[in-house]
């Protein structure tokens, strides 16, 4: 993945040339000064068992040396005890300022009680951290939009609408679905959760689509932690106690995240279903453009996932960084859809896309997100 190329959305958010906005870059184009050189930024990011977050906390931190900070960037490994204390320990080391995508976004308060007092800022990153005043600003995507773009991309899947979420009228009614969350504990799943379901309800009530198992509720559909062994497992049993061990009728399933997807594809693959969608494998929808994910919607094995460009993502939490080192407050463009319990967070929301098959070159391979020789081999270089 090319990770360099972070100088480049920099430039572009200060161009407002980021193609989602840009308007968040009011001062992207500060260069570090003398006082950034002493400047501590403490990054906690919640995991590297998903690429995802090693590329943003790899943008994050180029990004804000770029700028001239000093970098402290801290993997937690999931587990929110070792994320606690490493944002106790970037306190303890004096930094300015915290940029944090929580892994349980409820888990934090003491910690940003003490940041505030010591007039730390704190940077929301990607997920919103709840319950405490002491959030600054959130970065992020348009969550409920990723539900949105998921739901239509298993309808098309299913030819219940065109690729916009236009209704075709010549679906095959009954269809049967299985859905999947996120970790209720953070945030973006209840976002990704309401966004597909609102997307999906017309066609469950007029009875184009059915959830076979009845498991329709946030949480019965949880995987806690997002992990792809936990997805596996439940489809496995809802083969078992809905689809005669075999996947006989299940056309569809929900997922809302590229690891779950590949769990989910795992179990169906392994009652013998496809292996790929043209031989009967259910239409499985994902999110983050994992190059193993994008190597099996390649090889026509999964549908679809949500492309979440990090570079821009970094890139805006890198702007809004700098604003506040340097006294400014960054520009939000929401101040309405993100209320943690305590207050609505000013927002920067980025924009997403949706890639199939057909979509890989333009959207991940000409945009440098990841190379042709990645996606034929699924493997990041
Ligand atoms: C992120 C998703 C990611 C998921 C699992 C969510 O908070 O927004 O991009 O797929 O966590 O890591």
């Amino acid at each position: 993945m090319a990770i360099v190329s972070i100088a480049t959305a920099l430039m572009l958010a200060a161009c407002g040339g980021t193609g989602a906005g840009g308007g968040a870059a009011t001062s992207a184009g500060a260069t570090g000064s003398a006082a950034a050189a002493d400047t501590l930024v403490g990054v906690a990011m919640p995991t590297q068992t998903s690429e995802r977050w090693i590329a943003d906390g790899n943008a994050v931190k180029e990004g804000l040396e770029k700028a001239g900070y000093k970098v402290d960037l801290q993997y937690a490994n999931d587990d929110i005890p070792t994320q606690t204390q490493q944002i106790d320990a970037m306190i303890t080391a004096g930094a300015k300022l915290l940029i944090i995508a929580a892994i349980d976004g409820t888990a934090l308060t003491s910690q940003l009680e003490t940041a505030a007092s010591k007039g730390i800022k704190v940077i929301a990153y990607d997920r919103l951290i709840r319950d405490s005043e002491n959030v600054d600003f959130y970065v992020s995507f348009d969550n409920y939009k990723v539900g949105v773009a998921q739901a239509t991309a298993l309808l098309y899947g299913l030819g219940v609408t065109d690729k916009d979420g236009k209704a075709t009228g010549t679906a095959t009614k009954g269809q049967k679905v299985e859905l999947f969350a996120g970790s209720l504990d953070d945030n973006n799943a209840h976002f990704f959760w309401n966004g597909a379901i609102d997307t999906l309800k017309p066609y469950i009530t007029d009875g184009t689509i059915v959830v076979g198992s009845g498991q329709d509720t946030i949480e019965q559909a949880a995987t806690l932690r997002w992990l792809q062994e936990t997805a596996q497992k439940r489809m496995e049993d809802l083969l078992t106690s809905t689809y005669g061990g075999k996947g006989t009728g299940l056309k569809g399933v929900l997922s809302p995240y590229d690891g779950i997807s590949r769990g989910i594809i795992t179990a169906l693959q392994g009652v013998g279903m496809g292996p790929s969608i043209k031989e009967g494998l259910p239409v499985v929808t994902g999110q983050d453009a994992e190059i193993a994910s994008v190597k099996l919607i390649a090889d026509g094995v999964q549908q679809s996932t949500i492309f979440k460009d990090t570079r821009k993502l970094a890139a805006q939490a890198v702007t809004a960084a700098q604003d506040f080192l340097a006294g400014k407050t960054p520009e939000p463009n929401n101040t309405t859809d993100y209320d943690n319990g305590k207050k609505v967070v000013p927002s920067y929301l980025l924009e997403v896309d949706t890639v199939y098959a057909d979509t890989i070159q333009a959207m991940l391979i000409d945009s440098g997100y990841w190379t042709a020789d990645e996606v034929k081999s699924g493997v990041a270089k």
